[in-house]
């Protein structure tokens, strides 16, 4: 599967702009505030429905306007192209469609790539709170096992049936023994859950290690936390130990949904004790572990979106991140000047700003 062009009509400060992408490396080279993430994003926003710098897909529709669009062009494993359009609109919402016909979030996720973002402000997902994390190796797991895309979701609802019944419980409502369903009920998507995240951590440790390592991180490790483990009998019976306390506070206060995913190096913890540079490495290692995984996995191309990290890395952490992207997958790095990325990802340039298309549909 490979992102064959991208188009933005329009979309922030992109207006009709169409952009052919090759396979491998592609660079997307201009000066400050001409577009470059601008184009990642749509990118991003054609491909997942939304967008990785804002929360309020609307900031997408250009000042003064209505209308943020942006198509993806994706060609499947027999050669067939797709087409991937994402549109938020003042008046009627957003739109997610494959070929011209609204797809179901399952559907689209199957029709395009997996894709991963750095940018400078993701550094969240290793300063900030574990749920963050969590979601993310969910992601992960959904892009590396299809057919365990939906435990987290699951696992989800079993844990707010739980949580509702406690709440009434504690407000002094209900009965105490209602909650053996809910217990099985959350033990049965728990377990799954938990397998499926130690599981992908393993998969990932040993990559990260090396990732990190070639970043100048010193024993950078990936380590899954796992709250409840176990079986699902297991698992029930630790909710059932702690009932009285949950019925107290009103919650679950044990289980998957306080997991953490632990990113260290020497034995700290990045979150706490990382500085700012230790921190963006363990977050590419990460990403470049997953790339790895997947492209092992031979199932699906992973398309990695890396925003402005040259200008963030000394020259020989450069050479060494652009030596492991030729890996086979699909990269667009953005920079602002040629001169900080290294000749082997020079190969194929967008320069920005681009001119604008006449022959992009209005
Ligand atoms: N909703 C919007 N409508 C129109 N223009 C916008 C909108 N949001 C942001 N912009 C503008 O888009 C321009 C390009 O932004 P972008 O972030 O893509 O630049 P960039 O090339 O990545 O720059 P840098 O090298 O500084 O990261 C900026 O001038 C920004 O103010
Ligand atoms: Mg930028």
């Amino acid at each position: 599967m490979l992102v064959t062009a991208i188009e933005a009509r329009p979309l922030r400060s992109l207006d009709r702009v169409r952009v052919e992408l090759a396979p491998g490396i592609v660079s997307v080279i201009g000066p400050n505030g001409t577009g470059k993430t601008n184009l990642i994003e749509a990118l991003y926003f054609a491909l997942t429905g939304r967008s990785f710098r804002t929360s309020d897909r609307r900031d997408l529709i250009p000042f003064g306007g209505s209308l943020a669009r942006a198509e993806a062009t994706v060609r499947d494993e027999d050669g067939i192209e797709h087409q991937l359009l994402a549109a938020v609109s003042r008046s009627e919402g957003r739109r997610h469609l494959i070929d011209g016909s609204p797809a179901d979030p399952a559907t689209i996720a199957r029709a395009r790539p997996p894709v991963a973002v750095f940018a400078p402000d993701r550094l969240t997902l290793v300063k900030g709170p574990p749920a963050e994390r969590r979601a993310h190796l969910d992601g992960f797991i959904a892009a590396r096992w299809p057919a365990r895309a939906e435990l987290r979701k699951r696992f989800g609802q079993a844990v707010a049936q739980r949580n509702a019944l406690l709440s009434r419980l504690a407000a002094g409502y209900g009965s105490p023994a209602d909650l053996g369903i809910w217990d099985s009920g959350m033990a049965e998507a728990a377990a799954p859950l938990v397998e499926a995240r130690a599981e992908a951590v393993a998969d990932l440790a040993t990559a990260f290690n090396e990732a990190a390592t070639e970043l100048g991180l010193d024993e950078g490790a990936l380590e899954y936390a796992p709250r409840a483990a176990g079986s699902t009998e297991e698992i029930r019976a630790g909710l059932e130990e702690r009932r009285e306390q949950d019925i107290r506070l009103g919650r679950s206060s044990w289980g998957p949904h306080l997991d953490e995913l632990k990113l260290n190096s020497a034995g700290r913890s990045l979150r706490r004790f990382g500085s700012q540079g230790q921190q963006r490495a363990a977050l590419l290692a990460l990403l470049f572990a997953e790339r790895q995984a997947l492209l092992e996995a031979r199932r699906v191309v992973p398309l990695l979106l890396l925003d402005d990290v040259m200008s963030e890395l000394d020259p020989g952490r450069r050479e060494r991140l652009v030596n492991r992207l030729g890996d086979g997958g699909q990269v667009l790095i953005t920079a602002a000047d040629e001169e900080s990325v290294p000749v082997a990802a020079l190969e194929t340039v967008v320069r920005m700003p681009p001119p604008q298309t006449e022959s992009a549909a209005p």
